[in-house]
């Protein structure tokens, strides 16, 4: 099978020596991985763990350093049991993993060198299913491109191809999850489906200024992360509101909040819009158009 032409600047999908993983407890498999949505992007077979055998732990080590390395900084290292009891029992991680052999040097100096693994994870990205049926929460998301200086050093796209396997492999009808605003994986997470604004302010988290969302999974969105077409759909059912977001400064994120409380949404982020600005811009907040 050849990689789709809309993949190029992510060649590195298709030779085999990096390939999709899945950390998952066998009891918790999902059925028919990758029967709901219709896509030709992932070419290999994913290497399959199991998080409850010991002669997995390198594995799960090789996790825990990329996500220590990437979260650490911003104080949000997530502890080992939260990875045990939130993630990996009930859940599972998904990502891409490079055969050790095959490490490119400047992605070996950042690793921790754990000689006898055949496979080194790249990515994370953390899934776990809600209470309600067909919705799932993205926990945690991040790659080595991240912890990579050069950005020449850098797989394009692990972030959001690590996130799209997770949500095509587990058939994910609907995802719920967080990030802060301002964050880069805005310009991923906005990629999966319409973003609706769940929560703009969330004080009872580590950090208030989180912005909680949730997306119906549609693939059509996935592939304007790289066309960088303007999404049509969007502009025709969504206009832009009187709101915005500033990201600097939380009064806007508390307004938004009460709106949302108040019943006076639904609200939404434009994809194109966190596309084309920079981190800290303001963003517009739009609904749904009324359709007479
Ligand atoms: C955020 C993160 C997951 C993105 O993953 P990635 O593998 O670097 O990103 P991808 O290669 O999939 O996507 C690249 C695109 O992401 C965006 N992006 C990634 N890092 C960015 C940054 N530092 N600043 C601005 N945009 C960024 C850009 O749109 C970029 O595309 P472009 O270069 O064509 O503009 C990764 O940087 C990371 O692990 N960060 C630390 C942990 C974290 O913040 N996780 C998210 C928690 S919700």
């Amino acid at each position: 099978m050849k990689l789709n032409p809309l993949l190029q600047k992510s060649s590195w999908l298709e030779s085999g020596d990096i390939r999709p993983y899945v950390f998952v407890r066998p009891e918790n498999s999902i059925a028919n991985p990758g029967a709901r949505h219709n896509l030709d992007w992932f070419l290999h077979e994913p290497i399959y763990k199991n998080p409850l055998d010991l002669s997995e732990v390198d594995f799960a080590e090789h996790i825990y350093w990329i996500e220590g390395k990437a979260f650490g900084p911003a104080g949000m290292e997530m502890p080992r049991w939260v990875f045990y009891d939130c993630a990996v029992v009930p859940g599972f991680v998904a990502g891409f993993a490079c055969r050790a052999s095959k490490l490119p040097e400047a992605m070996r100096k950042v690793l921790q060198d754990r000689p006898g693994s055949e496979w080194v994870p790249l990515s994370l990205f953390i899934i776990i299913p809600t209470m309600r049926r067909g919705e799932w929460v993205a926990h945690n998301l991040c790659t080595i491109n991240s912890l990579l200086p050069d950005k020449k050093d850098h797989l394009y796209g692990l972030g959001f191809l690590s996130k799209a396997f997770g949500l095509w492999y587990a058939n994910v009808e609907q995802c719920t999850g967080f990030t802060q605003w301002g964050s880069p994986a805005m310009k991923l997470h906005s990629h999966y489906g319409y973003m609706e604004i769940l929560g703009a302010y969330a004080p009872i988290h580590s950090h208030a200024k989180t912005l909680t969302y949730r997306a119906n999974i549609s693939t059509t969105v996935w592939e304007k992360f790289f066309t960088r077409e303007e999404d049509m759909g969007f502009l025709e059912n969504y206009e832009a509101s009187e709101f915005i977001i500033d990201p600097a400064h939380e009064k806007s994120m508390i307004d938004l909040q009460h709106r949302i409380e108040r019943h006076e949404g639904p609200f939404f982020l434009s994809a194109s819009e966190i596309a084309e600005k920079k981190l800290g811009e303001s963003l517009r907040v739009y609904r749904p158009k009324k359709l007479f």
